[in-house]
This record gives structure tokens, sequence and C-alpha cells, in this order.
């Protein structure tokens, strides 16, 4: 398959204020790519549009609360006013929720996949129509391991996450007739202020828990997703152990369950129960 040319494209990003979209902004950037940063924090995308004029890039800012499909579709309608086109549109906000299942209140739930899933379908459907009708367009995912490998205490936002793989590689297959890729990227721990955002009604989530827990500088999942991009690549796995498990653990019930248990014995150690 032929390399995904990104020099002269426009890249729109949600989550561009923080983490992995901001830095996958200045990636994009670095190929030669225009960007449209989107997110709820004017400021923080004002920090990030700086990033990428620094390193040599053009952005422009579009403010857009992902849970509001009118914000999300005028979001994709300015990135094609200001720049003439859309040819990526990377779908990188969320957050996470954690706690026992028991805890969890519905309000939560509902709060959870009003931004890690509808978020994703709005910014899906508001670009569908561009990249149909232009033959060409690239939908990246940001997923999470939690989206492949059902992880104890965290049974929202893993449902929020299996639920995008399952629609995204569906959908995949789907739309190769209209030459349109689906790129989904499935990160272990990686080091942004994501932990510090988590809700959670019982357990108080120490802010580096990534950096306890080894996790990837959010540069290296940068150059992944902007590899992944040029290469038209469907699915990445990061780290060793998430390719071993997300690939073998589905295979026995057993198995999975010795994963769960340790896994749940090892984080009840690292989170302190709120009072
Ligand atoms: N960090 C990790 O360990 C890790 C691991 C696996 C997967 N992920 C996934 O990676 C993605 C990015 O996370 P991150 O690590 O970069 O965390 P982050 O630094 O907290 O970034 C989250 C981004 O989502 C945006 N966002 C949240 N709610 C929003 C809403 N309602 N409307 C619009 N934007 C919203 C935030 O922008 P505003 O606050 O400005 O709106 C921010 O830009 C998430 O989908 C997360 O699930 C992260």
């Amino acid at each position: 398959m032929a390399k995904f040319e990104l020099k002269g494209k426009t890249v729109v990003i949600t989550g561009a204020s923080s983490g992995i979209g901001a830095e996958s902004a200045v990636a994009f950037a670095q190929r030669g790519a225009k960007l449209v940063l989107s997110g709820r924090k004017l400021e923080a995308l004002t920090r990030t549009k700086e990033k990428v004029e620094k390193a040599g890039g053009e952005a422009y800012i579009v403010p857009a609360d992902v849970t509001k499909k009118e914000e999300v579709k005028a979001l994709v309608e300015k990135a094609v006013e200001q720049t003439g086109r859309i040819d990526v549109i990377l779908l990188g906000a969320g957050f996470g929720v954690l706690g026992l299942a028991e805890n969890i209140p519905l309000e939560l739930w509902e709060k959870q996949f009003a931004v890690n899933f509808w978020g994703v379908l709005y910014g899906f459907y508001s670009a569908l129509p561009y990249f149909i009708r232009q033959k060409s367009g690239q939908f990246i995912i940001i997923n999470s391991l939690s989206g492949r490998i059902a992880m104890p205490i965290s049974s929202v936002y893993c449902a929020s996450k299996f639920a995008l793989w399952g629609f995204v590689d569906s959908a995949r297959v789907e739309l190769e007739r209209y030459n349109i890729d689906i790129i989904s990227i499935y990160p272990s721990f990686v080091m942004t202020d994501f932990h510090s955002r988590i809700e959670s009604p019982d357990f108080e989530v120490p802010a580096d828990l990534a950096r306890k827990m080894r996790g990837d500088p959010v540069e290296k999942i940068a150059e992944k997703i902007v590899r992944a991009s040029e290469r038209r690549k469907a699915e990445t796995l990061c780290t060793l152990y998430g390719n071993l498990g997300a690939r073998f653990l589905p295979m026995s019930y057993y198995l999975a369950k010795v994963f769960q248990k340790l896994s749940l014995y090892f984080t009840l150690k690292v989170l302190k129960k709120k009072n």
C-alpha cells in the first residue's frame, strides 16, 4: 500500500489541549501537515498552537466540547473553511473513570460514554461525508489497552473503549471501498495529565501513576501515531506486554482470570481508598 503523504494535509485533533493530542499535533506539524486543534480549554490550546509554530507548523484553534454533536460538526466545518480541506481526524479527547463497579453511579457511566464513545462517534460522522466525497481520509482513534484487555476496577473505562474497538473493527472493512483508513492506537500507561483527571467515587489516584508504572513518554506515542498514519497501519498495540496480553489472554478464560486477579491485587496496592 502506498504511503500516506502528510505534507500539505489538514489534520484535525480533538484532545489537542494536552497529552497525546498535543504532542501528536507537534509530530504531524514536523511532517508538514496543517493542524486544527480542538479541546475545551482555550489557554491550553494556545500553548499547543505555540508549540506547533515553534516546530515550523501552522495551526488553527477551534474549541469544542466533544459531548455536543453540533460543536463537533462545527469543528469539522470550520477546519474545512479555514484550511480548505480535511484529510485526517485524530479523535483523542477522553478521560478515565476508575472504581469498583458496585460503587459507580449511572451518571458517571453516562459521562464516560458521552466523552469516550459518543465524542468519537460525533467526530466520525462529522468527517465521514467529506472523506467519502473525496475518496480518501483517515480516522485515528486513540483507544487504550483497556479497550482490549478487561482490567479490574476499570469496568466503565474498559466498556467505553471496548465499544470503540467493536465499532471501528466493523466499520474499517466497510470503508476500504472509499479508500478511508481507520487507524486504532492502543496505548498502555503514558506520562500525561490523564491520571490526575481520573474520576473515581472510591479511590485516590496518584497523579504520577503512569510514571510509577514505568509508562511511555508521550513523545514516543505521538511518533507511533504519526508513523501509523503514514504507513496506514490499522492497529498499533503499545508495549510488549500489551501485544502479548491482547493476543493471548482472550484465548484462555483461566489465564485471563489469573491475570485479572494479579492486576486487582497490585492495583489495590497502588491506589488509596477514599474515606
Ligand atoms: N495517558 C494514558 O496513560 C493513556 C493510556 C491509554 C489511553 N489513553 C487515551 O488517550 C487519550 C488522550 O489522553 P491523554 O493521556 O492525552 O490525557 P490528557 O492529557 O488528560 O488529555 C485529554 C484530552 O481530552 C480532552 N477532553 C476531555 N474531555 C473533553 C470534552 N468533553 N470535550 C473536548 N475535549 C475533551 C482534554 O481537553 P480539554 O480539557 O481542554 O477539553 C484533553 O485535551 C484518551 O482517550 C485516553 O483514554 C491514555
